[in-house]
Formats: structure tokens, sequence, C-alpha cells
């Protein structure tokens, strides 16, 4: 099939890529001409595990094309796919701009049957105002379809490639039928293609992420209780998750959840809620819990420095909102290092691969390592905001050796309280005793 995919970010070039790797001819539209030639060169423009590897093989084999020009991916594609940003308004609403601007530009451009397909995570009856928003303009038939995804960054390709669901929201029959050819190929070992009314897959994709990021958030407050009361949240985190209905994933806790799709989702659910006269109460406590949660590690820092902040250098392994990503949208270690900057710290960061992004964010106010270990050098303190796998298994005697006092400030609760303990660090970290 012929496939044209507007947006080329996290989503759209996954998309593009791993439908391109089925047999399908791809052109990718992007408004960023920067990002465009990039890709027509041959290069990533994001860190995704295993991208690399199938988007050299398609653009080799002529199947994976780029442009930013619109109009030749209306006139390319049977299939449209929407992959477009839906950014927080001012009043936590999705920004519908985007989606909308291109489609009635896409009203203009269709000469024959497109079936326009929107991935973007979208408010309920987003789907109804593409719709109106193409006909417009548009002088021919074509179908919108909601087909919202549920990739995690991180591990995107493997997702898409074998996702656990695929939902369909259409009440075309062609269209449906088109889809379910396209998507076939991605479900052979049984897993489902879900078919729904537009507007329940709308909420579908709104309701998984706002379940996920309450789970965390129940979790967060459950380790700060445990923190008042001496429980240990990691014993309470396995006995609870051995439980089949709550399950093991997502109960660990930490500094909050970040990201691009978690904070803005959960928003945009609770004011789609308020614009309808219905109040998500428990959205609400939601997003105030993780607010907070975000800079949770801050007072522990102040206490143990007695408030004297002024002048430390305080070291930050981690930037990235979560591990294998180089995506720093709403990451937790960035509202952290504003916290320490407004108190007067110097911040040296290292991560894996999120250093350039947030350097263009935050210039030389804050500096960045090389290594893990050299960000440590002569640092007051230590922070750990994220679960990036070298971190796990650090040589300790060097991190001792390294840093003015032994103290690591753990919002991911990566080491063994024990071990810590006969190490003879100072360590705090998320719903566990403080040790040494
Ligand atoms: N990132 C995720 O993990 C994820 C997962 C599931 C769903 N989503 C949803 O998918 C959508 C896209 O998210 P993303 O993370 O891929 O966004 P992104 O910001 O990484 O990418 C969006 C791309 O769209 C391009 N763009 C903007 N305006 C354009 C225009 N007029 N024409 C062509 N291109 C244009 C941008 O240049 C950018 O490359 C959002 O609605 C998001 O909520 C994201």
């Amino acid at each position: 099939m012929k496939i044209t995919i507007v947006g080329t970010g996290y989503v759209g070039l996954v998309t593009g890529t791993c439908l391109a790797e089925t047999g399908n001819e791809v052109l990718c539209v992007d408004i960023d001409v920067q990002k465009v030639a990039m890709m027509q060169q041959g290069n990533v423009p994001i860190y995704e595990s295993h991208l690399d590897v199938l988007f050299q093989r398609n653009i080799k084999a002529n199947r994976l094309k780029f442009t930013t020009s619109l109009e030749k991916g209306v006139s390319f594609g049977d299939i449209v796919f929407l992959a477009l940003p839906t950014p927080e308004d001012e009043d936590g609403a999705a920004d519908l701009s985007y989606v909308l601007g291109v489609a009635e530009q896409i009203g203009r451009l269709i000469a024959d049957y497109k079936v326009i397909v929107d991935k973007s995570t979208v408010p309920v009856g987003t789907t109804e105002s593409v719709k109106r928003a193409i006909a417009k303009n548009a002088k021919i038939d074509f179908d919108v379809v909601s087909n919202p995804e549920f990739l995690r960054e991180g591990f995107a390709v493997e997702d898409f490639l074998k996702p656990e669901r695929i939902v369909i929201g259409s009440s075309s029959d062609r269209a449906i039928e088109v889809m379910k050819k396209l998507y076939n190929p991605f479900v052979r070992s049984g897993n489902p293609i879900l078919v729904m009314d537009e507007k329940s897959a709308e909420l579908t994709k709104y309701a998984a992420n706002a379940f996920l990021a309450t789970k965390i958030t129940f979790m967060n407050e459950i380790a700060n209780f445990c923190e008042r009361v001496g429980a240990d949240v990691d014993k309470v985190r396995i006995g609870m998750g051995t439980d089949s209905r709550i399950g093991k994933r997502f109960l660990f806790p930490g500094i909050g959840y970040g990201g691009s799709c978690f904070p803005k989702d959960v928003k945009a659910l609770h004011k789609s809620g308020k614009d309808s006269g219905y109040n998500f109460e428990i959205l609400n406590a939601v997003i105030k819990v993780n607010n907070v949660q975000k800079t949770i590690l801050i007072p522990k820092v102040e206490a143990y420095f007695e408030n004297d902040l002024k002048g430390k250098t305080i070291a930050i392994w981690g930037l990235a909102f979560k591990p294998e990503t180089d995506d720093i949208r709403e990451a937790p270690a960035l509202y952290i290092i504003n916290e320490l900057l407004n108190k007067g710290v110097k911040v040296v960061a290292f991560d894996p691969e999120a250093m350039s992004s947030v350097q263009r964010k935050y210039g030389n106010k804050i500096s960045f390592s090389d290594t893990m270990y050299s960000a440590l050098d002569n640092a007051d303190a230590l922070i750990i905001s994220t679960e990036w796998s070298i971190f796990r298994t650090p040589n300790f005697n060097k991190v001792k050796k390294l840093l003015n006092n032994a103290v690591i400030f753990d919002g991911r609760n990566l080491y063994d309280i024990n071990d810590m303990e006969k190490e003879g660090i100072t360590y705090v970290s998320i719903g566990r005793k403080e040790v040494n």
C-alpha cells in the first residue's frame, strides 16, 4: 500500500518505518526542514532503540522517503496518517491546531478517495472535527479513522511491530477493511484489532494513559506514607503486585511521571471532563500529587546540607524522562535542576542520550560531563533521576572517592538498602529508610 505520514516525530517516524518494513511504500512529511534534510541524508533524528537498522534498510530498499511538501504527501498515499503534536494548551486542553490545520489543508489537496487516520492523541469528538475541517474544502469522498497509538518511547519499534492491540475507531466499512489489511501483518500471533466507534477509540487512549499515571501516582503516595511510618515500599510493592488483579508492572515508586504523554494526557482528560460538566476528582489529585513528587528529593537534599545549599555542586545522573530515550519533555530532572539553580547550586549532569537536548534548553547554566564518573568529581552529592541501566551497578569505591561527601539521593530506588549500608554511603531513596 502507499502510505503518507504527516508529522515525523517519535510516533510518525516509528509508524512510517515499521509500515515500510512490512513492504508498504511510505512517504513521511514534516514541516521541520532541518529534520527532513537529516532524514533524507539517512540519519535518524531521534534516539529510539533498533530504529536505525530498520530506517536504513527501508531507505535503501526505496520504501521510505521524506519530504516537506504536504501536497506531495497527500497525492502519494492511499492512507494518510496524522502523527502531529497535540501539546497542552494554557488551560490544560489538548491544542488541536496542528491536527485541524493540516486537516484543512488536506481538504484543499485531495483529488481521490483517501483514508485519513488520526494517530495523534486527541479528545473525544476530534475525528468529527477533522472530518468537518477536511470537508470544508474537499470535493471528493474520504474517510477519517481514529487509530490511537500505544507505543512506549524506548520500546517503540518493538511495540509497533508486536502491538498488544490495535484500536480502530470508524463507522466506515470501506475504511475498516483498508485498516485491517494494513495492520494484519502485525497481529499474526493473534493479538486483537479492536474495531469500535470513533469516540470510544479516542477515549480508550486517554483512559489507558490516565489509568497508568494514576497507578504510578498511587504508588508514589504509598511510598511517601511508608517513609512516615517506617514501612519499606519495595516489600509493599512486591506484596501487592503478586495479586494478579493488581499486577507487578507500574508499581515502582519514584520522582513522578514525566514525558510527552502522561502529563498532558491526564490534564487533557481532566479538562474534557470539565468541559462536559464532569469533575474528574481522581485526575485532579493525580496532577497535584505528581507535581509535588517531581521535586520530593529537594527537601531531603536541603535537610542533609542543613539548608545551606548555596555554592554547593550537585551531580545529576539521568536527564531523560525515562531510560532508553533522549526525550526530556516534562522530565522530573528538569524540575530538580530548576529548584537547585534557584537555590544557588552548581549542577553537573550526565545522561547517555539526552544531554544535547538539555544543553539547548539551559545553555551554560549547568555543566555536562562526558562520563557518569566525571560528573562526580568534586561534587558534594549525587542525585539519580533516571533509571538508565548503566547506573544500576556502579563502582561504589570510585563513587565514594570522587564525591566530596558519600551521599546519594536516589529518585529511582536503584540500589539495595543493605548494600548501601555496607558501602557506608548515606543513601536517601523513595519510600524506604535512609541509611548511614
Ligand atoms: N511520543 C509518544 O510516546 C507517543 C505515544 C503515543 C501517542 N503519542 C501522540 O502522538 C502524537 C505525536 O507525538 P510525538 O511524540 O510523535 O510528537 P513529536 O513532537 O515527536 O513529533 C511531531 C512532529 O510533527 C511535526 N509537525 C508539526 N506541525 C506539522 C505540520 N503542520 N506538518 C507536518 N509536520 C508537522 C513536527 O515537526 C514533529 O516532527 C501526539 O498526539 C502524542 O500525544 C505520542
